[in-house]
């Protein structure tokens, strides 16, 4: 089994991230933090909580932390997830409550209590975790492993013209999170799926077409270009009817940026890689994050050579298989939807 403590900014990708965890047996989802990004904290949580509903796993925590970025205002991003991070989507209100304890200690006292057994898995700015590791330096030794969803080494970034949303919302939290896993050993170093693998994983309407026939939907969705913007599916089955809405705004957002009627399902991978479901290689790098107030903020480097003469502290994704990663999305999905 693989035992998850997964961070999130639901988020539109965040969701789909979630869903397939919830699809996948061997995954143990141990609880799921909310950190402000795409929306503030609390949507965050009442998206999670919905979700996992939804998905049939009611009982995993859903536990809110930091309220803000380290040391920058918070900047959410509805054009490009919507003003509740779900797009067109209308979620059910939630039946469960919030975890009342405070993320970051849930965190430390899950990974103190099953040394060398929990995966990190971070889809949004990595606030929570560097509060985590400020609390716990000894956190990179108790866990597992963890892979972050962060950064840009290709220099195209989805914010700024270098600087990916995760590393530019909290740029102050990335870097102490890479310092504190400098010089650790190969396999303890956080494995990145960066925007260079991620925008591969791009989600087309076809993709919400074959999940829908999958979950056994006779309707055709209309996620198809060239129609009013905001039309909402008829799907019967509730999972891909809100999934298909918060994709359609999706494509339209990707459009409206000149991208074509794509989506990019960043943390579907991230999620895919922590559960062991897809291929990837890495290369080991020593990352850099920009902080000074300049043109340059928030954006990533990394040292694959060693010329700065720092130990690593990273490994950076840097190959993976989109067909592969949606044939396991939409077969996972379209049996979470069945059942
Ligand atoms: C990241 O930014 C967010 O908007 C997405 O949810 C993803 O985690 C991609 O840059
Ligand atoms: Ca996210």
């Amino acid at each position: 089994p693989v035992s998850l403590l997964l961070d999130c900014d639901t988020g539109i990708d965040d969701a789909l991230a979630l869903a397939y965890l919830c699809s996948q047996p061997h995954v143990e989802l141990v609880a799921v933090s909310c950190t402000p990004g795409n929306v503030d904290a609390d949507q965050v949580a009442r998206n999670n909580l919905a979700l996992l509903e939804l998905s049939g796993r009611p009982e995993v925590p859903v536990a809110i932390g930091a309220r803000a970025p380290l040391e920058i205002p918070l900047v959410t991003t509805p054009e490009t997830h919507g003003p509740q991070g779900i797009g067109y989507a209308e979620l059910p209100e939630p039946q469960g409550n919030v975890h009342p304890g405070d993320a970051v200690e849930l965190w430390i006292e899950a990974a103190r209590a099953r040394p060398g057994e929990l995966t990190a898995l971070l889809t949004a700015p990595l606030t929570n975790f560097a509060l985590a590791l400020r609390a716990e330096p000894r956190l990179p030794e108790l866990l597992r492993g963890v892979v972050i969803m962060g950064g840009s080494y290709y220099y195209q970034g989805n914010t700024t013209p270098t600087a990916e949303w995760n590393t530019h919302v909290d740029p102050h939290a990335a870097a102490e999170v890479f310092a504190a896993f400098s010089g650790l050993p190969g396999e303890k170093l956080p494995v990145v799926c960066a925007l260079e693998t991620t925008e591969r994983i791009e989600m087309r309407p076809e993709h919400v077409e074959a999940l829908a026939r999958e979950a056994g939907c006779t309707a055709p969705e209309p996620v198809l270009p060239g129609q009013p913007k905001g039309q909402r599916s008829t799907a019967s089955n509730p999972l891909v009817r809100h999934l298909s809405d918060m994709l359609r705004f999706y494509f339209e957002f990707h459009r409206d940026y000149d991208q074509g009627y794509i989506a990019h399902i960043h943390d579907y991978f991230a999620a895919a890689v922590a559960a062991g479901t897809v291929r990837y290689g890495t290369r080991t790098a020593t990352v850099h994050v920009e902080t000074a107030a300049s043109r340059l903020f928030g954006t990533t480097v990394a040292d694959y050579r060693g010329l700065w003469g720092e130990a690593p502290n990273a490994r950076i994704v840097s190959g993976n298989h989109p067909a592969e990663a949606f044939d396991e999305l939409i077969r996972s999905l379209g049996t979470l939807a069945r059942t």
